[in-house]
């Protein structure tokens, strides 16, 4: 099984001063006294745990998801949660409820069809950033493209500003997503859609941050994704991109960035921590 650092910890000097290191996947030796002391305590805890009890670990955020039931929005919850933040999972159907509670998120039911800006606006408010996952994933065609990713993303950003959660994280898409093939007309729109979308986030007031990934995947994650302001086209695994976000919610000085990702080497915490 290939090592890995705690995935909480921040990269370089601080992961040395938290004392993790690299250890098997399947957790986290934390040394609390240097090897060179006379008593050394090694033990294993999930990811993070020791450095959340040292008082070293993120900030404990409080996070509403708006596509909380879709793919990336699952493992989001479920990684999210595992690392002590307090996750609000907004999903449509009332079945999709036991599920994200199992995740140990706190099921919130809506329908952006149906909420209106200030009933939204409720439900968002004492959480500190809104991740929104939510597409019409091409079903109903361009008219539930246009109002899902579309004007259910504004009605998000209205609900966001109203109920004063300073931080907004949208999933967006790679503009060469199609590039070289033949568009329907339906991609063409969602294309569209997605672009006025990132253009209506980028001008709000929010501390925004747009994640563009590119062809996501449902293979495991790897830990590892390639991330820049421009980078060349390629896939993701959907779990790598909700890791990303995760390390977003954890650094909240990258804000007001559009930021591509897709499949690469580097941790995926340290590939968010540049911008
Ligand atoms: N496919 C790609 O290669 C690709 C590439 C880049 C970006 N993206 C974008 O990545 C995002 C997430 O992808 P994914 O694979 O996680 O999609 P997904 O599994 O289809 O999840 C989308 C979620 O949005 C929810 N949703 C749809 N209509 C809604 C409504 N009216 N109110 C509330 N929630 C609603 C769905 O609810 P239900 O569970 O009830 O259906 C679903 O849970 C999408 O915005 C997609 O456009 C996709």
């Amino acid at each position: 099984m290939p090592a890995r650092h705690c995935a909480g910890c921040p990269p370089s000097s601080s992961r040395q001063r938290h004392g993790c290191r690299p250890v098997p996947a399947s957790g986290v030796i934390a040394r609390l006294f240097k090897p060179s002391s006379a008593i050394t305590f090694g033990f294993y805890a999930p990811p993070h745990t020791v450095c959340q009890f040292i008082g070293m670990g993120p900030r404990v955020s409080r996070i509403f998801v708006i596509g909380a039931a879709g793919k990336i929005g699952r493992a989001l919850v479920q990684q999210a949660a595992a690392r002590g933040h307090r996750v609000s999972a907004m999903h449509r159907s009332a079945e999709q409820s036991a599920d994200l509670s199992a995740l140990d998120a706190q099921p919130v039911q809506g329908d952006l069809l149906q909420l209106q800006p200030d009933a939204l606006g409720t439900l968002m408010q004492d959480h500190d950033v809104v991740v929104f996952t939510a597409g019409a994933g091409g079903k109903g065609g361009p008219a539930m493209t246009d109002a899902i990713d579309g004007r259910g993303l504004e009605l998000s950003v209205a609900a966001a500003v109203q109920a004063q959660v300073p931080r907004f994280l949208l999933v967006s898409a790679f503009p060469e997503a199609g590039r070289g093939k033949h568009l329907s007309d339906t991609f063409e729109n969602y294309m569209a859609v997605k672009k006025a979308a990132d253009v209506h986030l980028a001008s709000s007031s929010l501390d925004w941050v747009i994640l563009r990934p590119g062809t996501l995947t449902d293979a495991a994650g790897t830990g590892r994704v390639h991330a820049g302001l421009a980078i060349a086209y390629g896939e993701v695994p959907r779990a790598d991109v909700a890791a990303a976000l995760v390390a977003l919610v954890e650094q909240p000085q990258v804000r007001r960035r559009i930021i591509e990702l897709t499949g690469g080497r580097t941790p995926v915490f340290e590939a968010l921590h540049q911008f």
